[in-house]
């Protein structure tokens, strides 16, 4: 069995390269202002600006198009295993098993929603909170403009109360967050440590240990009730994740274990099968980790080369650099949407489109951004999206990766096993579509449950509402801990979102954590796995306050008192 490869067609005529491919740097200058004019009005006006109409690109980018087969003919189009006909055994083995096609499950047992409760029908529902996928939706992000901290005086910042009220309610919020609720070194718990993972309403422990109290059985495999249960809680966490990243269609969502998984798997399907020696992939100095190694294991297996964009003392993007960085030779830009070092919110959408205009696709990495800010993957037009349950509110070793469905249908399979074929000779195996090519072995059946169950909760409290309480508290945590004598804030982009690193000369980043962790008070001190984008303020490590929308004005106070106690020399 071949996998369908079509070879990518040669980028379309690349404006910014000269006859030779040399740069040309007349040209580049002119694109990199055009590419800063479309995202200049998001940095400049007061409070709102992302642009209120998404980049018009063309849906499948004209240089891709070799890469984005319409059909994959040799293979039927995928059924959602809880509505196929019963399939005949496969031969040797059987592992093609398939409940019942009608609504009903065959042994009397009801379908069930993502809690276990009957439903007639399986049909996708919008939820209420879901925006419609759409520029509107997207131009929310612009909550998160940040002005030029002012020097602060005590009147200047916003009051607790003025950061709750009828469309965000943080003490009920808080209420439903047990772990919250204890005592650390004899202090209430402040946790502002959500950049590196988040705390779980009691609504995620409820369903992911209901699941395993009623529902535990291994999915898609079985003529059984609880099979049919579990296996539509799995697929109705996709469901939810589609919903969550406004995709098309629910084929799009491949779960994984998290972020670093989730780009592990494209460089291992896309990278390997259309990047090759000489090849470029496109990164920023704002990168996690989880998207610079895989990406430099992939150029060491194939004679690739990576490209960084720099970022300037505020730790913003150079788009100048970005646009003289991209050479016809690039395959892949792979870009972070918000850094979870420095907080820079990236004008994605913009280098997205930038990228499709000559036939690139990019990878966003939404990590940080999906605890924070709307999602419309259709709006951005990214061709690839990933991000981790644990840092939404859900469980550890769940997450998700977008892809266009042409896109992942192009690919090749990267982990062998059962559930991802359809049929397995010694000779050749023909595999499954995409997602189910894409997802070897038993999943963490349990944590889609928590995960769909984390995604119920976030539409329920509602993301734009926690998007405007974050960006005020955000301010008034900028605001705050500008008093600080010597601190040194790293990071100060003008479009930010939750995170405030900082140094103080003088003294250990790991003395001030230990201190903070003897009031209560969690933070993380260390490289936060972006040594690159650290370096650049010629730094090892910074000490980082990252905020969730349970936080409080009054738990910034209780941090920036205890800073200002901190033993210096
Ligand atoms: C921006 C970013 N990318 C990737 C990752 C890796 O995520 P995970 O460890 O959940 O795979 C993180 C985790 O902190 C991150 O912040």
């Amino acid at each position: 069995m071949s996998i369908p490869s079509p070879e990518p067609a040669p980028p379309a005529a690349l404006e910014g390269f000269g006859e030779t491919g040399g740069p040309d740097t007349a040209l580049i200058t002119r694109l990199a202002h055009e590419l800063w004019s479309e995202i200049a009005p998001v940095l400049d006006a007061p409070g709102l600006a992302a642009p209120a109409v998404a980049p018009a690109v063309p849906a499948v980018p004209h240089g891709l198009a070799g890469a984005y087969p319409a059909s994959t003919p040799e293979y039927a189009p995928p059924v959602h295993p809880a509505t196929q006909p019963a399939a005949p055994a496969a031969p040797g083995g059987t592992d093609s098993g398939a409940a019942g096609a009608s609504n009903a499950h065959p042994f009397g047992e009801p379908r069930c929603d993502a809690f276990g409760r009957p439903v007639a029908s399986p049909a996708p529902v919008r939820l209420p909170h879901q925006p419609a996928p759409g520029p509107e939706s997207f131009a929310t992000p612009s909550y998160y403009f940040i002005r030029e901290p002012a020097v602060p005086t005590p009147a200047a910042l916003p009051a607790a109360s003025a950061l709750s009220g009828p469309a965000f309610d943080v003490e009920s919020v808080r209420r439903d967050f047990p772990a919250l609720h204890q005592q650390v070194n004899g202090k209430p718990l402040v946790w502002l440590d959500n950049a590196a993972t988040t705390h779980k309403p009691q609504a995620v422990i409820d369903a992911t240990s209901r699941f395993y109290g009623r529902d535990n059985s291994n999915i898609h495999r079985a003529a059984h009730a609880l099979a049919a249960r579990s296996t539509d809680l799995y697929e109705g966490g996709r469901e939810k994740v589609r919903q969550f990243l406004g995709a098309a269609d629910a084929k799009e969502i491949i779960f994984t274990r998290g972020t670093t998984e989730a780009i592990n798997l494209v460089a291992n399907t896309y990278g390997q099968k259309n990047i090759g020696a000489g090849d470029e992939i496109l990164l920023t100095r704002l990168e996690h980790h989880a998207n610079i190694v895989p990406w430099q294991l992939l150029a060491q297996r194939t004679g690739a080369l990576i490209r960084v964009v720099p970022i300037n003392d505020r730790g913003e993007l150079i788009l100048e650099e970005f646009v003289r960085l991209f050479s016809p030779r690039t395959r892949i830009v792979a870009v972070t949407h918000v850094s979870n070092a420095l907080g820079t919110i990236n004008p994605v959408e913009s280098i997205i489109a930038f990228a499709h205009a000559r036939g690139v696709p990019v990878l966003v990495d939404g990590a940080q951004s999906t605890p924070h800010l709307p999602i419309n993957v259709q709006a951005l037009d990214a061709d690839f999206f990933v991000f981790s349950g644990h840092k939404i509110f859900a469980p550890t070793g769940i997450g998700a990766l977008y892809g266009k469905a042409a896109l992942l249908e192009s690919l090749p399979p990267w982990q062998g096993g059962g559930h991802m074929i359809r049929d397995v000779t010694f000779e050749r195996t023909i595999y499954q579509h995409a997602p189910e090519k894409f997802e070897a072995g038993t999943p963490d059946i349990a944590g889609v449950v928590g995960l769909g169950a984390a995604i119920d909760y976030l539409f329920k409290v509602g993301i734009p509402a926690i998007a405007a309480y974050e960006h005020a508290l955000l301010e008034y945590a900028t605001q705050a801990l500008a008093t600080l004598p010597g601190l040194r804030p790293i990071g100060t982009a003008r479009h930010k979102a939750s995170v405030l690193s900082f140094v103080i000369p003088g003294v250990p980043n790991e003395s001030i954590a230990k201190h903070l962790d003897q009031q209560g008070i969690a933070v993380r001190a260390g490289h936060h796995c972006a040594q690159p984008a650290q370096r650049h303020f010629g730094l090892e490590s910074t000490v980082r306050p990252s905020l969730a929308f349970y936080n409080t004005n009054a738990e910034v106070d209780a941090l920036v008192a205890a800073l200002h106690e901190l033993p210096r020399k």
